[in-house]
């Protein structure tokens, strides 16, 4: 029985990108839907789970991509309100590439700084930067949440509080140069998740910094942190050990195509931010960085 994936993207065109990783990461064939809609998807979830018998279910997957984020939790709600009892598909949620990157941006960040110390979060309200908070704060890390605006920091706070309530976060607003100062002075480890060519940081300021790990998520020039060259991946430059995106991009495709791979395996899990990370941890040996 053929390993088949369902590509649900809210986009009017299925990306590619997905269905191409899913096919090298061991599915067989690839249905990609563009346009989907929390209102037109039962059908395709009913396609999913009728077709095969309850024993066959994991050779069947879904997979919710696309570029709009809430769109994409809105459809996953129906898709999860859709199954009952032993009718259901595993599913994987990327939406933006924002869960297999957070992921592997706090692995990055994990590995270097453990027991886990303060972090800065830049762009912190994106899809990518909000999920790095989220997973951060899981694991116990005190964020820093930045943003622009105090508003879309605390807004970020109380959302990722929702998930974790133990979590210890404080917004900061990083147009107030007295606040980015003071939560440089006070951060073991610096993530930027700013939007792609925008220069959050100058090298100067990492450089005065307290931060040992930096990791910069923007390929685009200019990049997110000065100084940080794209490909660096645990590279030394000064006191810090750096990432960039294409070193970090690395890292995520390893996550991305794990997460597709065991998605055959039962047919019962669902995999979003907290999942993938768990799954990022166990599927990346310390030392391959
Ligand atoms: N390496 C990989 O594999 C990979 C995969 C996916 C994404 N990415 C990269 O990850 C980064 C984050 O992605 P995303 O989709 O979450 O980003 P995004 O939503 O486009 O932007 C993230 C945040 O950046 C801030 N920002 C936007 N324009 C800005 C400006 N002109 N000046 C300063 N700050 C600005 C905004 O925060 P505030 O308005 O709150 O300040 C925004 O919420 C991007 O650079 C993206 O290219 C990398």
């Amino acid at each position: 029985m053929r390993r088949v994936l369902l590509q649900l993207d809210p986009d009017p065109q299925p990306a590619s990108f997905d269905a191409i990783v899913a096919l090298d990461a061991g599915a067989e064939v690839v249905l990609p839907y563009g346009g989907v809609t929390p209102e037109n998807v039962v059908p395709l979830v009913h396609g999913a789970i009728f077709t095969r018998g309850p024993q066959q279910l994991h050779h069947t997957a879904i997979f919710i991509g696309g570029s709009d984020v809430s769109q994409a939790e809105a459809i996953a709600q129906v898709v999860q309100n859709t199954f009952f009892g032993p009718m259901r598909v595993s599913v994987l949620l990327d939406p933006n590439g924002a869960n297999t990157t957070a992921a592997a941006a706090v692995w990055c960040v994990a590995r270097h700084l453990s027991p886990p110390g303060p972090v800065l979060v830049l762009g912190a309200t994106g899809p990518v930067g909000s999920r790095c908070v989220r997973l951060l704060a899981q694991a116990s890390y005190q964020v820093k949440v930045g943003s622009r605006e105090q508003s879309r920091a605390q807004a970020v706070v109380e959302q990722v509080l929702l998930h974790h309530a133990q979590a210890k976060l404080q917004p900061v607003q990083t147009s107030q140069p007295d606040a980015l100062r003071q939560a440089l002075q006070e951060s073991q480890a610096i993530l930027a998740a700013g939007a792609a060519g925008v220069q959050l940081l100058t090298q100067a300021q990492w450089e005065q910094s307290s931060a040992r790990v930096l990791v910069d998520l923007n390929a685009v020039p200019p990049v997110g942190i000065q100084g940080i060259d794209p490909q660096d991946k645990a590279t030394s430059r000064g006191e810090g050990i750096c990432y960039g995106a294409l070193g970090v991009g690395g890292i995520k495709m390893k996550i991305h195509r794990a997460a597709i791979a065991q998605l055959f395996e039962q047919n019962d899990l669902w995999l979003d931010a907290e999942e993938v990370y768990q799954l990022a941890q166990r599927v990346l040996a310390p030392q391959s960085g």
